[in-house]
């Protein structure tokens, strides 16, 4: 492809390296071209599956995965309906909520996926997607169109505000919707009414055909620096810093302590000793058997004592 460059990059570790790079100019790409790598790259999308209405009393329901949070107070959300790509004419669920300004978003779980993908395609108008695509419809509460049955957490909103980004095929359609009531499936919840993130199954949209879907096998926690700041990267001692050993990773868990480590008198840990015994006539040699451990026990979380073998060797 012409736009191939090469380019320099900086490591994290000041080291240069050259590394193969293809730059792109937006404005010189086809539309389906932009919508190819941004739909690539922009990933993974949480999927809005909406449920609108029209004056008549039409039912539309879609999928959208151009869909987020943006504020919890006002909570609003947002997702937007394009220009089709193909032949600049608009969607049914942008048509309707100009309509009738109200949505039900269901949420899309991996247990749902496939029809939701049928309810996606291109009906003509007046067709319900919840009977094509197998779905329940079950009256909202405070909003006109249905909710989906089988989704597990449903948000009844209030359209507050359409964007065009555009009269252009592709262009986007803000629909920005303040979300009135949510309903969450009580399977979802623990004991305290508050949601097990490892319950829900999201899937969410990537680039072409691919989805992904939330597990707990892919799941994991970082824990918040909260209002106590952490000491940065540039803080660490400079052989951390340029360790060829620990990660990205591994520095960033290390620079999130509130105040810089001391060597503790107390600390004793018998795989230290034995790396010490037998690697300190090599300098070089000791900080790698070093860094070695601290990455294992950086890798189950256990901070102060990979810092205690750290500060070992620095
Ligand atoms: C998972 C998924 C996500 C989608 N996301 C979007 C989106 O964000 N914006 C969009 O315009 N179309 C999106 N589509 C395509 C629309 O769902 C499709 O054009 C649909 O037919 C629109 O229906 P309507 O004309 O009944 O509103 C998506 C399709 C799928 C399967």
């Amino acid at each position: 492809m012409e736009y191939l460059k090469e380019k320099e990059v900086r490591s994290q570790k000041s080291k240069v390296r050259i590394a193969l790079c293809m730059i792109l100019d937006l404005k010189d790409l086809k539309t389906v071209e932009k919508q190819y790598y941004l739909q690539h790259v922009i990933a993974p999308r949480p999927i809005c599956f909406a449920s609108t209405i029209d004056k008549a009393g039409n039912v539309n329901l879609s999928p959208f995965s151009f869909f987020n949070l943006f504020s919890s107070n006002p909570p609003i959300v947002i997702f937007s309906p394009s220009r089709r790509v193909r032949n600049n004419t608009t969607k049914h669920t942008l048509e309707n909520v100009l309509e009738v300004p109200e949505v039900v978003i269901n949420i899309v779980t991996y247990d749902m996926v496939q029809q939701v993908s049928l309810a996606s395609c291109e009906y003509p108008k007046g067709i319900n997607e919840f009977a094509k695509a197998g779905f329940t419809a079950e009256p909202a509460t405070i909003v006109k169109p249905p909710m989906v049955k089988e989704s597990k957490v449903k948000m009844e909103c209030n359209v507050i505000e359409i964007k065009p980004l555009g009269q252009e095929a592709g262009s986007g359609n803000l629909v920005i919707c303040e979300v009135l009531r949510m309903h969450i499936d009580d399977t979802l919840l623990d004991g305290n009414k508050k949601i097990d993130q490892r319950k829900i199954h999201h899937v969410a949209r990537l680039g072409s055909e691919w989805y992904c879907k939330v597990d707990e096998t892919n799941l994991f926690r970082v824990p918040k620096p909260n209002t106590e700041l952490g000491i940065g990267i540039d803080a660490l001692p400079a052989s951390v810093r340029s360790s060829t050993i620990l990660t990205g990773n591994d520095l960033g868990k290390l620079a999130n302590v509130h105040t810089m480590p001391l060597i503790e008198p107390s600390f004793d840990d018998a795989h230290l000793r034995n790396i010490i015994q037998y690697y300190s006539v090599s300098p070089e040699e000791l900080e790698k058997e070093l860094h070695l451990y601290a990455k294992r026990l950086l890798e189950e979380n256990k901070i102060n004592e990979a810092w205690q073998i750290l500060l070992a060797s620095a």
